[in-house]
């Protein structure tokens, strides 16, 4: 199959995006991000094979919030039996928004999937019973995965976030008053502010996230990150709810498995070939970023490279 990556394709790509710069808008319900310059454009492919290519601000570190969400499952999927995750959790789209309470009263307090935020609270309330230092474990693994040791936080995205929690803490008691939350509620949602608050490049992005087009196994490091099936299951997961209630939309357009963030960032898989980052902060109505999801459309137009 053809499927040949060279930056000067990624730069022309950036090149034919660009132009849709002003027809979404910077995420502002939290103050912090609304700051970003939506002029922002990069795009990183890692590639199973060992070759790295980037365009445009791909070095440049952005708050990768809900792309954190497949992060958060990977380290759950690490220290709980499948059962325990999935008696909490389900593994079907929602059709909502990320942040709908809805079906959550209706489906007693059990989230569609992990990549809502109820779903992703339930993950986080997970790790908090299982962890000692759940924000730490995370920086290890993502400065692991990626290489780049001085990833971190965002503290005035995090504290942005904090303060701006009332919905997110409605979810959480709303699946605590159902039993499906353990935790002290605040300090849950600390640590999944902080993890949506990690600051990471498109270079990082595809680093860290290769695995997942790779069975499971980080090249650079001897233990696998998930087993094979896990790692199939996870790219299931993105490819039916990765892009909020725009999944469908976004698999008839790029047919991919992706994750996307609300800073803007979408990290998108081709299995057993390579993980693509693109982040441009304007997003549309779902929040998903407008050049991001239209470059990786002209991405998969080279032949070979969706999934479907
Ligand atoms: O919970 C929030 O409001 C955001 N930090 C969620 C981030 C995001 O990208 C949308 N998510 N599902």
């Amino acid at each position: 199959m053809a499927k040949v990556i060279t930056t000067h394709l990624l730069e022309s790509i950036l090149a034919e995006v660009k132009p849709l710069i002003g027809q979404g808008r910077v995420a502002d319900y939290i103050p912090a991000l609304a700051a970003v310059s939506p002029y922002k454009l990069g795009i990183a492919i890692s590639t199973v094979e060992g070759q790295h290519f980037c365009a445009g601000d791909a070095s440049e570190r952005f708050s990768i919030q809900s792309i954190s969400k497949v992060l958060s499952l990977i380290v759950a999927m690490n220290h709980y039996p499948e059962d325990e995750i999935w008696q909490r959790v389900g593994k079907d789209p929602s059709g909502q928004p990320f942040n709908s309470l809805v079906q959550l009263e209706l489906e007693q307090g059990k989230p569609r999937n992990p990549f809502i935020n109820a779903g992703a609270l339930v993950v986080c309330d997970m790790l908090q019973s299982r962890l000692s230092a759940p924000r730490q474990r995370m920086l290890e693994i993502v400065r692991q995965l990626s290489g780049a040791k001085d990833i971190g936080y965002d503290s005035v995205v995090a504290r942005s976030e904090f303060e701006h929690s009332a919905r997110n803490a409605a979810i959480a008691w709303l699946m605590k008053s159902f039993g499906n939350f353990n935790n002290d509620v605040s300090v849950v949602l600390q640590n999944y502010f902080h993890y949506c608050a990690l600051q990471m490049s498109c270079v990082e992005l595809a680093r860290t996230f290769l695995f997942l087009a790779d069975k499971g196994k980080a090249r650079h490091l001897s233990e696998p990150v998930i087993t094979p099936l896990q790692s199939r299951q996870v790219n299931a997961l993105m490819a039916t709810s990765g892009m909020y209630q725009s999944s469908g939309e976004f698999a008839w357009r790029v047919g991919l498995p992706a994750k996307s963030g609300v800073g803007g960032g979408i990290v998108a898989i081709v299995p057993h070939e390579m993980a693509i980052a693109v982040w441009s902060p304007e997003l549309d109505s779902t929040g998903n970023s407008v050049a991001g999801v239209a470059a990786l459309e002209r991405l998969t137009q080279q032949p070979g490279h969706s999934v479907f």
